[in-house]
């Protein structure tokens, strides 16, 4: 595995695959890895001659009230893991090998990037969308795997791509779950034992959506259903349920018509968890 600190290595790791015929798909991720990430790399193994998995804590994507500074690193164990899964190369910048003295430029996708977690976190897709396209920029890849766990940033990357002809294909990864089905994430180790056990209710209520999806239910029908199961977790703050159309993440209403996405926001303590499923009417 070539460990590629520089974006003159990762271009040089990647030019000779190319000159070899060989296809590349890229992992971005923020690292301290879980089998969420590792899920991506696996899909990316099966596709693609090359994977290349991306470690690099963005700080453009932090509010000032957010996690940079005590964000969770583990660069040997991340590596280790990498390894394990066949990866072929990690590129690990600094911030200052990614940004250097610039940064003036960037990409925004105003529409996605100002709604529902965008408007709670103002700055932080112009952050996403901006580091993504450099790595796409630096990997050149075929393809990128994205999870669905992060639905919003998912549907972003996508128009991103479309709407700027970025010549790349978005691979989407479903969410990866613990045995009890919460998503995985690097905050669920800040669960206390009592919220933990109670952060299942986030996945049971996206159950209930899904199976009273099935009759087409009024819009508010979803959602109330979805709160009254969030409320058998009582120590959970709802920060949000949001029920959007699949692909463009507009607001609907009336009659559940079309695939819609549930987005769910839970605080438990300090820890914000999000979900989400897609739903749909049987036909
Ligand atoms: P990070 O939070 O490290 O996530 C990296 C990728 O792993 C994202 O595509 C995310 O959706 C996916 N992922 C995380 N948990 C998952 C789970 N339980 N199941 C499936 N996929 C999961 O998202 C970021 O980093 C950053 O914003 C990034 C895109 C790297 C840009 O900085």
């Amino acid at each position: 595995m070539i460990i590629c600190r520089t974006k003159a290595e990762m271009r040089e790791a990647v030019r000779g695959w190319k000159r070899a015929g060989e296809t590349v798909g890229v992992v971005p991720t923020m690292g301290y890895l879980h089998e969420g990430h590792l899920g991506l790399v696996r899909m990316a193994r099966q596709k693609a001659d090359r994977v290349v998995a991306t470690i690099f804590v963005n700080p453009t994507q932090f509010g000032p009230n957010e996690d940079l500074t005590t964000y969770p690193r583990d660069e040997a164990r991340d590596l280790a893991l990498l390894e394990a899964e066949g990866t072929d190369a990690v590129f690990l910048p600094n911030v200052e090998e990614m940004y250097g003295a610039g940064g003036d430029t960037f990409v925004e996708v105003p529409g996605l990037s100002a709604i529902l977690q965008g408007a709670l976190r103002p700055g932080h897709f112009r952050g996403v969308s901006t580091v993504v396209t450099k790595l796409f920029n630096i990997v050149t890849p075929d393809f990128a795997v994205f999870g669905e766990k992060d639905y919003q940033q998912l549907t972003l990357i996508r128009q991103m791509v479309r709407d700027l002809d970025m010549p790349l294909e978005i691979v989407p990864h479903k969410t990866v779950r613990e045995a009890d089905g919460l998503a995985m994430s690097s905050r669920n180790v800040r669960l206390t034992a009592e919220h933990r056990a109670e952060a299942v209710q986030l996945s049971r209520s996206l159950t209930v959506a899904e199976e009273l999806a099935k009759s087409a239910p009024a819009i508010s029908a979803l959602e109330a259903a979805v709160r009254q199961s969030l409320a058998e977790a009582p120590s959970g703050k709802v920060e949000s349920v949001d029920i959007r159309d699949a692909e463009t993440l507009e607001e609907l209403s009336g009659m559940l018509d079309r695939p819609a996405v549930v987005l769910l926001a839970v605080r438990f303590g300090t820890v914000l968890l999000i979900d989400q499923r897609v739903i749909a009417p049987a036909d």
